[in-house]
Formats: C-alpha cells, structure tokens, sequence
C-alpha cells in the first residue's frame, strides 16, 4: 500500500456518478430528455443564513474549535474556509464518497439547507491564530509558497490560493490558512500520491502543482501554511 489512503481517491472516479463531480449545480437532463439520475453532490437551498448555521454548529465545536478554530493538529480548522469547500466536502460525507466514518455520521443528519448555512457560518469566521513553527523550515516554506522554484516546475502556491492563502471561493479554491500542521502535511501527501482526476477539475489543478515537491518541500510548506497568519 502506498501513503495514498484515498481521502481524494473519490475525486477521481466521477463516472461513478454518472457525471462530474463539479458539474453539481447544473441539475440537467439527459440529451434524450430523461430526467438525469440525481448528483448527491448537486444542493438545492435558499440563501444561506449564517445566523443559522452558529445555531446548529454546536456539535461540530468538540472536534473543530470554538467558531472552527481547529486546536487539535489533526483536524481541520473550518473558520474563514471558502463555502463551496466546505458546502462540497460535506455533500461529499454525507453520500458516504469521502472517508470518514466520523465525519459520515455526522453528514447524515445534514440537510442540504443545513449544509449551505454550516458552510455560511464558518466561511464568517475568522482564522485562528499562527502554530507554532520551526523558523527554517517557515521561511523554506513561504518561499516555495510565495515564489515556487522556476528551476524545478515548482508553481508559487500564491498563485492559486492568494498571497495571504485564503483561495478563491468561485474557482473553488480551497483556503489554507492556519490549516493545522499535520492535517496539512497529511493532505499535501495525498495530493502529491494522487492518480490523476481527469480533467481540469479543482484537485487536478492541485495535485499539478504539488507534484514537483520533495518531502522536505511538502513538510516545509504545511509549516508554512499553519502558521499563516
Ligand atoms: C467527533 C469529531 C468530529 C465532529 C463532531 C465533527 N467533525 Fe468534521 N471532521 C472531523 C475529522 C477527524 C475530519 C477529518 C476527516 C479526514 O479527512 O480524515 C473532519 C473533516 C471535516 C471537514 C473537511 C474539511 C477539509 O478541510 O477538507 C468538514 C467540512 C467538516 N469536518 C465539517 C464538520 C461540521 C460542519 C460538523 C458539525 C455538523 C463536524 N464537522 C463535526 C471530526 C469531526
Ligand atoms: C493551480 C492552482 C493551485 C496551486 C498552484 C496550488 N493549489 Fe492548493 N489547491 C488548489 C485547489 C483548486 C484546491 C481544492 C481542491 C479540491 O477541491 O479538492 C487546493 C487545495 C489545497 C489544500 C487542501 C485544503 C484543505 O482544506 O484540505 C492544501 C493544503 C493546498 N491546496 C496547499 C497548496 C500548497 C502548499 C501549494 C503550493 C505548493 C498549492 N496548494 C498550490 C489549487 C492550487
């Protein structure tokens, strides 16, 4: 077995779906004019509140922080995430496509209204505080990510993600700022093991850019990033 543990592994077999996986938002109907079998990625709800999205964000405070400041270094942090990131991986939970079988859980009693309001609410939040970091490795770090390495293929992840790495919710960027160290590092891993997605859909373009890497690179960005401030 490789490192690869298959977080993504789902990304790559829309086919399974019947369709792509970022198509979610067009509902369509097939050229013969069938209704088209439903995306469970597809969410219908109205404009979401993030009033209501703190109400029912209770439960998810004992594992991702207070406001979704994640404190545990292997979980997530949610505050300040970009809403189609966060809309799309709890869609993604809750049709039991991305592994997890705390997060599935706890996806199952979502509505896709209550999805879009979680989503809302921790998008409002702000970052949580810089890790602490190895100072070496940080400067290594925001150098790959502010500079990339020409020599090497390496793209500036600022490229993407901004220079203050908070993405870009239209083209589905995902924000990184303050991701905890070793979900980070765990994430970049996955992405760099990765079989390709097919087409130039949002992880594709991500696992491009990380392939170039070394270890040390991978470990040196991760640092980076949790520390952002
Ligand atoms: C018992 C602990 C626990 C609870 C409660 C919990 N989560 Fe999670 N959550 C996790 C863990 C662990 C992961 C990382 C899963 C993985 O990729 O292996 C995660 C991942 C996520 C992710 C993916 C983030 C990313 O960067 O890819 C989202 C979004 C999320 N949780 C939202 C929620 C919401 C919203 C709630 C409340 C309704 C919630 N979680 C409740 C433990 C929890
Ligand atoms: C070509 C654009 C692009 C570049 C360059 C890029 N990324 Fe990304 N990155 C993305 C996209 C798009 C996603 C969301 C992928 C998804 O939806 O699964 C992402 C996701 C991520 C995530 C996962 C976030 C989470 O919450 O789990 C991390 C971490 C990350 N990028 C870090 C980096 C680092 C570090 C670099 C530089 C070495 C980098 N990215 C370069 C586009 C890019």
């Amino acid at each position: 077995m490789s490192r690869f543990s298959s977080r993504l592994l789902w990304l790559a077999v829309p086919a399974l779906l019947g369709t792509s996986v970022f198509a979610a938002t067009t509902p369509g109907t097939t050229p013969q004019g069938t209704a088209a079998p439903k995306n469970p990625l597809a969410l219908q709800f109205k404009t979401p509140s993030a009033a209501r999205g703190a109400a029912i964000a209770g439960t998810c405070a004992g594992c991702h922080g207070k406001t979704g400041v994640s404190v545990q270094a292997d979980i997530p942090s949610l505050a300040g995430q970009i809403p189609n990131y966060t809309q799309f991986q709890l869609a993604a939970f809750r049709a039991k496509l991305r592994p997890s079988n705390v997060m599935q859980q706890v996806a199952s009693k979502l509505s896709d209204q209550d999805i879009a309001d979680l989503s809302a609410y921790y998008a409002a939040q702000a970052v949580g505080p810089a890790w602490k970091a190895e100072p070496a490795a940080r400067a290594r770090g925001q150098k790959l990510f502010t500079a990339g390495d020409p020599a090497r293929n390496v793209i500036a992840c600022a490229v993407c993600h901004g220079s203050n790495g908070r993405g870009l919710n239209a083209n589905h960027i995902a924000s990184v700022t303050n991701l905890p160290p070793e979900y980070a590092l765990e994430v970049l891993k996955e992405f760099h093991e990765a079989p390709t997605f097919g087409g130039l859909v949002p992880p594709e373009t991500m696992r491009i850019a990380v392939k170039p890497l070394t270890d040390k690179d991978l470990k040196d960005v991760a640092t980076y990033i949790s520390s952002m401030k």
